[in-house]
């Protein structure tokens, strides 16, 4: 058992590509620090050169949608919803609730920073964030509609012709729930936060307090980042939530949940989940896909004992969580403000 175990490890290490490079003995400079972090990770650019027209009208179109409660069943549900701004795009509950009040099976993740990231959803069960996009409108835990035709006649009674025309130029027909979810993707892709750890990594090693940088060394050197790697901290591949033991022995989790394999139906993905990226990881608690924790040091500690079989000491925990909290990045302005939506008298919804 113990030798399947390592043998899961190391693959799932060299599947990441970087174990190899990792020391196993703490760096001796601030400045050696940041240059094995810079390997491991990746930086958060200060600026982005700026869209070009098209692609700037198709960001403004899918963060009005974002914001449109009209576009529900019932009016009360639409992305912002369940990923708010002022929770860092999530909804700081177990659950969450959409169209009719349906409860979700799992937590809400972020879709901030996504732009570095491979994987859409706990069981990566969408092939890309447009799929994604484009089943919300008419799935009962999102949007509610019924039809895709019903999702499309609620953009066009909101009045969005126009803006279509703007994002899909060239394009006969522009308004489809196709070019609806591209606008979304090109919205999520523009949304990331430039944080203290990306001004540490650029080589501003007094970014990072004392304690960060001890954290990010225990980050490092304990194991962590051989799955949360990566411009996102996680994000690009999927794991086993419980290497070591069944996760639910400490998450105390009830019908544990099967991860992957309930979409693959393959055994070794039992228990698989996304690695998480942990970019704002302090703001976004409920943690887990089953929001088992509220707590960042219980997560931490937990992970230590699931994933690399380590009991951290309350040293280590709290250095790796101060750590963690030069993650959080400044909000992107096109998400804290809300758009203004098209002043059309359709107030939604309206049987249809
Ligand atoms: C009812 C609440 C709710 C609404 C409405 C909602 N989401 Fe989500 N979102 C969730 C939950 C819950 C998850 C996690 C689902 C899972 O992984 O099983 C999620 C996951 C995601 C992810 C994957 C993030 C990741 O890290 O893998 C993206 C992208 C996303 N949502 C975008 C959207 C967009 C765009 C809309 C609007 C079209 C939307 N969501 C509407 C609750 C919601
Ligand atoms: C073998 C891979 C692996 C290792 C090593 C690992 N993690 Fe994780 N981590 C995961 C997976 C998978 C999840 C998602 C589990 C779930 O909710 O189903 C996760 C989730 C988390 C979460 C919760 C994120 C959220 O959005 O709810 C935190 C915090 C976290 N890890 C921190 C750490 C820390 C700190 C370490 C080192 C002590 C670590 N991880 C080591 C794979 C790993």
């Amino acid at each position: 058992m113990k030798t399947a175990r390592i043998r899961f490890l190391t693959l799932s290490m060299a599947a990441c590509g970087i174990f190899l490079t990792i020391p196993k003995v703490a760096f001796g400079t601030d400045k050696e620090l940041a240059k094995t972090a810079k390997a491991l990770f990746g930086i958060i650019p200060a600026k982005t050169a700026a869209p070009d027209k098209v692609t700037a009208a198709q960001i403004e179109l899918g963060r009005k949608i974002f914001f449109d409660y009209r576009l529900s069943k019932d009016g009360s549900t639409t992305c912002v919803r369940c990923h708010q701004p002022q929770f860092y795009s999530t909804d700081r509950l177990p659950q969450s609730a959409g169209f009719n009040n349906n409860k979700g099976a799992r937590n809400a993740q972020s879709i901030l920073n996504l732009k570095y990231q491979d994987i859409v959803h706990w069981r990566n069960d969408r092939t890309s964030i447009e799929d994604q996009a484009l089943r919300s409108f008419t799935t009962h835990l999102s949007f509610g509609n019924s039809s895709e035709k019903e999702a499309l006649k609620r953009l066009e009674l909101a009045g969005y012709q126009p803006l279509f025309k703007d994002a899909f130029p060239g394009s006969g027909n522009p308004l489809t729930l196709e070019n609806a979810a591209a606008a979304l993707g090109s919205y999520q892709r523009s949304l990331t936060t430039r944080a203290p750890f990306d001004q540490f990594l650029e080589g501003d090693i007094k970014a990072l307090s004392n304690q960060a940088k001890k954290g990010l060394n225990e980050f490092i050197t304990v194991g962590c980042a051989s799955c949360h790697n990566g411009t996102a901290v996680g994000g690009r591949t999927m794991q086993k939530f419980g290497v070591y033991q069944n996760y639910w022995n400490l998450t105390k989790s009830k019908n544990p949940d099967k991860g992957r394999q309930e979409i693959s139906k393959k055994d070794e993905d039992l228990y698989v989940f996304k690695v998480p990226s942990l970019r704002n990881i302090n703001e976004t608690a409920p943690y887990f896909h089953d929001a088992s924790t509220q707590d960042l040091e219980t997560a931490i500690r937990w992970m230590g004992k699931l994933q690399l079989n380590k009991d951290l000491t309350d040293e280590q925990v709290s250095l790796i969580k101060a750590f963690l909290q030069s993650l959080t990045g400044e909000l992107p302005k096109d998400f804290r403000i809300a758009p203004t939506l098209s002043p059309q008298p359709y107030a939604g919804p309206e049987p249809l």
